[in-house]
């Protein structure tokens, strides 16, 4: 199951990134610049200034292509690369520490063995010391079955990604349209474990290798070694699966910054768009939702990396509910959520397990569709999500902007994710770009929750 639409506008595009085979150590820079500045531009083939390029320009050279000691290596060849890293490895004596490094980076990998990857879009000027991470969403996978149908694609394998993607919305390097982190580092890690890069399992029988913690580890890392650890300001963002991914990371994130010796303290948050996925009762009086994450949580082996806050009173699958650990998180967080997110609506309240009539099939595609006590059953839910960040909504540093509408992934859309009025819902006056960006630099308070729908003229509904 895939959602996750394809932004229609043309943004810049930033060239894929393998992870892991090479070594944190090879990726230093070579010149005066910023590292990660020179990092991706070595990425784009040398020479140039920034890799970002627009869509048309048909700039394609190396989308592949990556540094180890000058030489260029293509991303086909990774797993021959590892081996010889190993290799040289068992040859030579290495510190502890670093043998444990090599083994952290090797060991994150996609569902079929590939390294992990990211896309970046290096900063400038006064951005040039910060950096949005954004973890990339796209559904899970909750059985061997369909993970091994993930497995052959993007999702589950860095041999099958597009290299070069636009970003857009929060991503987006246009002043206009993203005036408060355009120019800031941007990176998007892929998605590539099916487990909100939380799981750490092997299926032997099937080979999937669900390794979602160590990649999110093996990257972070791999950032903090290309200029991430000098950083003074970190937003860590994500939408859907990537949104549910932000919750669970933004803590462990925040660690890797501890406090440096001078006082001089890295500011981390976090954005969870769309990824408030919550412990519903379905139209049937069940849990699909809950009972479709206890696979997920169960086969990616997921319990050890979720918050011991949550696991030391809840069950695990309880753990993969934001509900049960947004209270306990000690980072700041913002949330921004649909009241009535669209893909909640077809996989947790009405799946078609749960509609075996197919009563809800119109409703679920259509709001206009959904009859009065259709509607009724969806108002309940939103009063539902609306109360389960009530306690959330009481500390300073956590933002909120529930929206009244019919969608999902607000953040990294050009149409709602933009400060031109009328584009970007409307809530107290804010759109979503204003209200996240106040958020982040402490100019206001934001805890922005929408009058039950219909009364919501500025939504984009997707449904
Ligand atoms: C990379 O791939 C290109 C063709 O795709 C090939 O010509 C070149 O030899 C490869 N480079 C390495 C280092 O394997
Ligand atoms: C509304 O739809 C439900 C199915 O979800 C159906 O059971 C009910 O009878 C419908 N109500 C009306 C008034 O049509
Ligand atoms: C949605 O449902 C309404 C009411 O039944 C209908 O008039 C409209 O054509 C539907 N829209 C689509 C796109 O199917």
């Amino acid at each position: 199951m895939m959602w996750g639409r394809r932004p229609s506008l043309p943004a810049l595009v930033a060239v894929l990134v393998l992870v892991g085979s090479c070594c944190c150590c090879c990726c230093s820079a070579e010149t005066s610049e910023s590292p990660a500045a020179a990092a991706a531009d070595e990425l784009s083939g040398g020479g140039g200034r920034r890799r970002a390029r627009g869509v048309g320009d048909g700039a394609h050279h190396h989308p592949h292509v990556r540094r180890q000691r000058g030489r260029r290596y293509n991303g086909s060849n990774s797993v021959m690369f590892r081996k010889q890293l190993l290799g040289a490895i068992n040859g030579k004596e290495l510190a502890v520490e670093q043998r444990e490094q090599m083994f952290e980076i090797m060991s994150a990998m996609c569902m079929d063995g590939t390294p992990p990857a990211y896309n970046l879009d290096p900063g400038s000027g006064a951005g040039s010391r910060s950096w949005i991470v954004n973890l990339e969403g796209g559904a899970w996978c909750n059985s061997v079955k369909t993970c091994r149908l993930s497995k052959g694609t993007g999702r589950g394998s860095s041999d099958h990604m597009e290299k070069e993607i636009a970003f857009t919305g929060i991503m987006s390097s246009s002043r206009a349209v993203n005036p408060d982190f355009y120019n800031w580092n941007r990176v998007k890690i892929r998605y590539c474990d099916g487990g909100s890069f939380a799981g750490d399992a092997y299926n032997k029988e099937a080979g999937i290798y669900f390794r979602g913690q160590r990649i999110w580890n093996a990257v972070i890392k791999h950032l903090l070694s290309i200029g991430m650890a000098s950083a003074d300001q970190v937003l860590l963002t994500g939408c859907s699966s990537g949104g549910l991914a932000v919750i669970l990371h933004c803590d462990q994130l925040r660690a890797f910054f501890p406090p440096a010796a001078g006082g001089r303290q890295t500011t981390v948050k976090c954005l969870s768009d769309g990824g408030l996925y919550f412990d519903a009762v379905d139209i049937s009086g069940g849990r699909s939702l809950r009972s479709y994450f206890g696979d997920i949580v169960a086969l990616q082996g997921i319990p050890q990396s979720l918050p011991g806050s949550c696991t030391a009173h809840l069950d695990a699958t309880s753990c993969f509910f934001p509900q049960n650990i947004i209270n306990d998180m000690k980072t700041p967080l913002f949330i921004l959520n649909a009241a009535y997110d669209a893909i909640q609506i077809s996989l947790s309240l009405a799946p078609d397990r749960a509609d075996p009539s197919g009563s809800w099939r119109t409703c679920k595609s259509n709001r206009s569709a959904c009859n009065a006590s259709q509607m009724n059953f969806l108002q309940g839910f939103r009063d539902q999500m609306v109360s389960s960040v009530q306690g959330f909504s009481q500390s300073r540093s956590k933002g909120l902007f529930i929206s009244s509408c019919f969608a999902h992934c607000q953040s990294e859309q050009l149409g709602t994710w933009n400060n031109v009025p009328g584009r970007s819902p409307i809530i107290q006056n804010k759109g979503i770009a204003k209200s996240v960006g106040d958020w982040y630099y402490n100019r206001a308070e934001v805890k922005a929750v929408d009058c039950r729908y219909p009364c919501d003229k500025t939504c984009h509904h997707i449904m």
